[in-house]
C-alpha cells in the first residue's frame, strides 16, 4: 500500500539541511494544509497513516490532570505553533497535548532574520525569535475556525507573552487582554515571564512585578481555565523558590520548567557558522542537550518545595525515553519537547512512549502516574 507519510519525508529532511526558519515555515504549512484538508478522501487517509507511523496508545500513559485527559505525558512546547496554524494536527503526530503560541495581545514581527540556528555539535539550538506572531486576536479567528471543523482531540494550551510595545509597568493588562480574547479556544493557558528575547521580560518573575500580572489574570480567568506559569532555568534558587510560593498564593495549575538558557559555558560550539560570530557574542536562548540537565534540577527542586503537591510541566533537552524518565521521575507529570523534535524527527514522541512503558515494567509500576517523582520516595 501507498506510505501516505512519504511525501513528507523531503520536507522533514530539508529540516535538517535548510536555513531552520524556512525549513519550519514550510513543515507547518504542509501540516496546516494537511489539517484543512481532513474532510476529503486524501487528507482523511493521509492523516489516518500519520496516526499509524507517529501515535500509540496504551492505558498506562492516561492521566487526568486539571480535569483534563492526557492520553499520554509528551507534549508540544511552546513556539513551535506560535499562531495555531497547525493545532489539530498535533495529535495525529502522537503528542498528548500542545502548546500554541507565544502569543502576544499586539502582532509583532519579532528580531532580524536569521534569528534560528542548529548547534549540531551540540545537539541544540539557539534561537532570537523575538515572539514573532500575528496577534491574540489572529490566533483566536483562527483556533475559532479549526474547532468548527474538528473538535480538540488533545488538551491544548497557550503561551502567553507580553507584547513588546507594551510597557512592562502594564504588563498585566496586556496579558489579560489575550486571555480575553483566547479563553475560550484552549484547555490551558501559560503566562511566558521566561523567554530571554523579549526585553526586560524576565525581570517580571521577580515577586513584586509577578503578583499583580497573577492577580489580574486570575481575576479574568474565574477559576476556568488552568493557569500555569513557565520559568527561566537561569533563576537562583530563591528567586524560584518565591515563585513557587506565589504559585501557592495565586492558586496557580502547576510550573513549566523551563525555558531556554542564555548561558553559553560547556557548548562545544565556538563559533556560529551562519554569521562566523563568537557563540558568546550571538544573543539568544539556547535549547537541547546542553539544558536538559539544568532543567531536570529545576524540577526536582519544585517538587521538594511543593512536596509533589504541584503539577510540573518538565521541558529541556529531552532526546531520549531515560531523559524523559528521569524528568518524571525528578517530579515531572507531564513533558515538553521542541530541539529534540527537530533533531530526532516526529518518531521521538512515539519512541519515548514505548521507552516509558518499559520503564514502568522495569520498576514493577503499573500506571505512569505513580512514577512522577519517584526519586524522592
Ligand atoms: C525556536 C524556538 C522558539 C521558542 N519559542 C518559545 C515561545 O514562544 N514561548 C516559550 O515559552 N518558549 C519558547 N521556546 C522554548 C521551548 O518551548 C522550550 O522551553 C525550550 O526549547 C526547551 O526545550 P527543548 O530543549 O526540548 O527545545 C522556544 C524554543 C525554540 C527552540
Amino acid at each position: 500500500m501507498f506510505n501516505f507519510t512519504k511525501p513528507f519525508y523531503p520536507l522533514l529532511l530539508s529540516a535538517v539541511k535548510n536555513d531552520p526558519e524556512t525549513a519550519h515555515r514550510q513543515m507547518l504549512k504542509t501540516l496546516s494544509q494537511l489539517q484543512e484538508s481532513r474532510s476529503s478522501a486524501w487528507g482523511n487517509l493521509a492523516i489516518k497513516q500519520l496516526q499509524k507511523s507517529f501515535c500509540l496508545y496504551d492505558s498506562r500513559l492516561k492521566q487526568n490532570l486539571w480535569g483534563l485527559n492526557f492520553s499520554n505525558p509528551v507534549g508540544l512546547a511552546a513556539g513551535f505553533d506560535k499562531d495555531g496554524v497547525a493545532a489539530g494536527i498535533w495529535s495525529s503526530l502522537g503528542f498528548g497535548f500542545a502548546e500554541l503560541g507565544a502569543v502576544t495581545f499586539h502582532a509583532q514581527p519579532g528580531n532580524p532574520r536569521p534569528r534560528l540556528f542548529r548547534l549540531p555539535l551540540d545537539r541544540a539550538a539557539l534561537n532570537r525569535m523575538g515572539a514573532n506572531n500575528l496577534g491574540a486576536a489572529v490566533m483566536a479567528d483562527t483556533l475559532k475556525q479549526t474547532w468548527a471543523r474538528q473538535p480538540r482531540d488533545i488538551p491544548i494550551g497557550i503561551n502567553l507573552c507580553k507584547s513588546k510595545i507594551t510597557p512592562l509597568e502594564a504588563a498585566a493588562e496586556d496579558y489579560v487582554n489575550s486571555f480575553q480574547l483566547l479563553k475560550d479556544w484552549a484547555d490551558y493557558f501559560v503566562v511566558n515571564i521566561s523567554s530571554p528575547n523579549t526585553p526586560g521580560l524576565r525581570s517580571l518573575q521577580g515577586g513584586e512585578q509577578l503578583e499583580p500580572i497573577l492577580e489580574a489574570l486570575q481575576q479574568a480567568n474565574q477559576n476556568t481555565k488552568p493557569l500555569l506559569v513557565k520559568i527561566s532555568p537561569d533563576l537562583d534558587w530563591k528567586a524560584i523558590a518565591a515563585i513557587v510560593d506565589l504559585a501557592k498564593t495565586y492558586h496557580l495549575s502547576g510550573i513549566i520548567a523551563t525555558n531556554t538558557t542564555t548561558r553559553r559555558d560547556g557548548l562545544k560550539t565556538e563559533i556560529l557558522e551562519t554569521t562566523g560570530s563568537p557563540i558568546q557574542a550571538e544573543a539568544g536562548g539556547i535549547s537541547g542537550a546542553p539544558l536538559r540537565e539544568r532543567s531536570t534540577e529545576v524540577i526536582r527542586f519544585i517538587w521538594q518545595q511543593t512536596k509533589g503537591q504541584l503539577p510540573i510541566i518538565g521541558v529541556g533537552g529531552i532526546f531520549t525515553p531515560e531523559d524523559a524518565w528521569t524528568k518524571i521521575a525528578a517530579g515531572a507529570s507531564l513533558l515538553q519537547i521542541y530541539t529534540g523534535w527537530i533533531y530526532e524527527g516526529p518518531w521521538i514522541v512515539r519512541n519515548i512512549l514505548a521507552g516509558l512503558l518499559e520503564e514502568l515494567e522495569l520498576n514493577g509500576l503499573s500506571r505512569l502516574s505513580e512514577a512522577v517523582g519517584l526519586e524522592h520516595r
